[in-house]
């Protein structure tokens, strides 16, 4: 298996088995958006669930935000992207396609696929395009407002600082996270949910006092939690890295940046962002909707505008990269060695053949009164066991648990570990004591 169709078999299992589907596929599919199927929402929820425990619930001082997409036009105006949210873009004079003149393997792979029908490739100059999405709100024609879907969650937050201060009277420095969607007009939209038009973020915004001091020190301490959190879930630590943004790189708002970098199948590539934002947003804010957001400190008695750190990670591109370091195959199986955190099911329940009543009716009620725990169950009566194994390894179940003859005479069950594939007998009662012990450590 090469790296490259490492990436074609994800993509190929994740629609055969019911995790991401292309957007709107039965009317020829819409560019750049991808729908979740059945397991891939489960995925997708376990993998933001961690993340809300390990960053908001494990942490003092951590609140949540949940906003609006649609938003006041003018927040887009405060935030700078309406005036700065732009990638540079160069057009094809053969075609008319256009690509982000900062992407040279995708502009080297149009040009070679010109070349081979023996066309001479020109390019326009390139120009800023800006990738905020527009939409227009309204019910009367005429009178329709234009707005932007969100270009990032980011401004949900800051929008909101007051309102929170004055009901939640946080002390700083605090944290305000939020997990939503977020839209961007992407000129090349490209390896599979890697970059979308359409996408999730998971963000932490953490206020802080105006100082480089304090603001390098939650900095530096974001990174390294940051990059925890995937270690903890299971990722190959020789497959992410840090690389700091050069200043030309950074966006608009930022006086530092660092990204944590996967080593993808088309090489090393942006997974998560960890910026130093200073007083921009708050700022901003305040300067466009003429509101004080400033915060006062009972403890100094200063009055200030905090700074901002922030953590912006991407809840699609997180979960491609767990899936393509989870994706394993030898001669006999597929499996997907996903933590047992993030696996779509915690285990799957076979009666050892589906034409014996008593088993499958014993199977039953072991599966009825596994799904009344907090366990996300599965269950298989199709085929031989060898073949459900090899589906359940396909998703990555981490057990499967069979109901057999001795199961009627003594209350016990076998069950097989995913990635030794050891099997043990335990009893029937201790199943959920035994997943939960083995998908500790998170
Ligand atoms: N609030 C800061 C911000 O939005 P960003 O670097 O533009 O920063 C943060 O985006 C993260 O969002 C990225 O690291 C990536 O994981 C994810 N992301 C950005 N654009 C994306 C796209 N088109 N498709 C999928 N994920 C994307």
């Amino acid at each position: 298996m090469t790296e490259q169709n490492k990436l074609e078999k994800i993509v190929s299992l994740c629609k055969r088995r019911g995790f991401i589907f292309p957007g709107s596929e039965i009317y020829g599919g819409l560019k750049g958006t991808w729908d979740y199927g059945p397991l891939g929402s489960e995925l997708k929820f376990n993998l933001k669930q961690s993340w809300w425990k390990y960053m908001v619930h494990d942490r003092e001082n951590v609140f949540g935000v949940n906003a609006a997409i649609m938003m006041n036009p003018k927040v887009w105006e405060a935030s700078g992207h309406i005036a700065s949210f732009t990638d540079p873009l160069v057009e094809c004079k053969i075609c008319n396609e256009r690509f982000r003149a900062d992407k040279q393997e995708d502009i080297k792979e149009h040009e070679e696929m010109h070349a081979k029908k023996k066309q001479k490739i020109a390019w326009t100059e390139p120009k800023q395009f800006n990738i905020l999405v527009e939409a227009k709100l309204g019910v009367v024609e005429g009178e329709k407002t234009t707005v932007y879907l969100r270009g990032e969650i980011t401004q949900g937050v800051h929008v909101n600082f007051k309102n929170v201060v004055d009901s939640m009277h946080p002390k700083i420095p605090f944290g305000l996270a939020q997990i939503g969607k977020a839209f961007r007009n992407e000129i090349t939209p490209r390896n599979f949910v890697f970059r979308s038009r359409e996408f999730e973020q998971m963000e932490l915004q953490t206020y802080v006092k105006p100082d480089e001091a304090s603001a390098m020190e939650v900095f530096n301490e974001m990174k390294n939690i940051r990059m925890q959190w995937y270690l903890n879930l299971g990722i190959d630590k020789n497959k992410l890295r840090f690389r700091e943004h050069a200043p030309d790189e950074r966006a608009h708002y930022a006086r530092a940046a660092w990204d944590i970098e996967y080593e993808t199948p088309w090489g090393w590539d942006e997974c998560e962002g960890v910026h130093h934002r200073g007083d921009w947003d708050l700022s901003r804010h305040g300067e466009f909707s003429g509101q004080d957001l400033s915060y006062f400190d009972r403890e100094t008695n200063e009055r200030f505008i905090p700074w901002v750190i922030e953590t912006s990670g991407g809840v699609d591109r997180a979960l491609l990269f767990f899936l393509l370091d989870a994706y394993k195959e030898d001669e006999k199986r597929v499996v997907l060695k996903l933590h047992p955190k993030l696996a779509p099911y915690k285990a799957a329940v076979f009666p050892l053949v589906a034409n014996k009543p008593e088993l499958v009716a014993k199977a039953r009620q072991i599966f009825k009164d596994l799904k009344m725990t907090s366990l996300n169950i599965a269950w298989d009566d199709r085929g031989n066991i060898g073949k459900r194994y090899y589906s359940q390894d396909e998703i990555g179940t981490p057990h499967c648990i069979t109901v057999d003859y001795q199961t009627l005479e003594d209350g016990t069950v076998t069950i097989r570990d995913r990635d030794t594939m050891k099997q043990e007998r335990i009893e029937a009662d201790k199943i959920v004591n035994f997943i939960e012990d083995r998908s500790k450590g998170f």
